[in-house]
């Protein structure tokens, strides 16, 4: 299951539908699911926008909510601005596996981002993620895929 929040331009959405391509993931949204549902997937994928060197707040409080998850796994993915996974990545991934998740990967790329004054110079990184981009997130799939069936062996 991927849970995502991609609110500025869908750009996030882009990442979440080509990584779900490949797991054949469910896609939702964190104010469309409880806590305890989560839990009982194998694998969890969450996702979103940077939004002042975060994840988005119901994707964070989500997280917050999430009972100990024990022999599960998950991943984290965001597209940015500025696209520094050290960074953006650090208050969820501490969540995560302060629930005792098992991180088995982390994905980030460029995101088109018109926020404030950046608007008036028709925003940072138009057009990503592009094909390049989309390749990169099908790429880091797959990986999760091997990783998948690994365990499932
Ligand atoms: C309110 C707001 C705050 C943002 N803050 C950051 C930030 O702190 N760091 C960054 O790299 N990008 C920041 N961005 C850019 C977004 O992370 C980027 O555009 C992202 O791709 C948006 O994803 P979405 O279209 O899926 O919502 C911000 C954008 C908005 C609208």
């Amino acid at each position: 299951m991927i849970i995502y929040v991609s609110i500025h331009h869908g750009n996030t959405e882009k990442i979440a539908k080509a990584i779900s391509s490949i797991l054949g993931a469910r896609l939702v949204k964190p104010w469309e699911i409880q806590p305890d549902e989560v839990v009982e997937y194998k694998l969890a994928g969450f996702g979103s926008g940077i939004y002042y060197w975060r994840h988005h707040t119901a994707l964070i409080r989500l997280a917050e909510k999430l009972p100990p998850a024990p022999g599960k796994m998950a991943f984290i993915f965001s597209t940015a601005g500025i696209p520094l996974k050290m960074i953006n990545h650090r208050a969820l991934k501490k969540i995560l596996v302060g629930k005792r998740y098992r991180l088995i990967g982390e994905f980030t790329c460029r995101g088109w981002d018109t926020n404030g004054v950046l608007a008036r110079i028709g925003g940072l990184n138009k057009g990503h993620p592009n094909e390049k981009d989309l390749e990169k997130a099908v790429k880091f799939a797959l990986r999760l895929k091997r990783i998948l069936e690994e365990k499932n062996n």
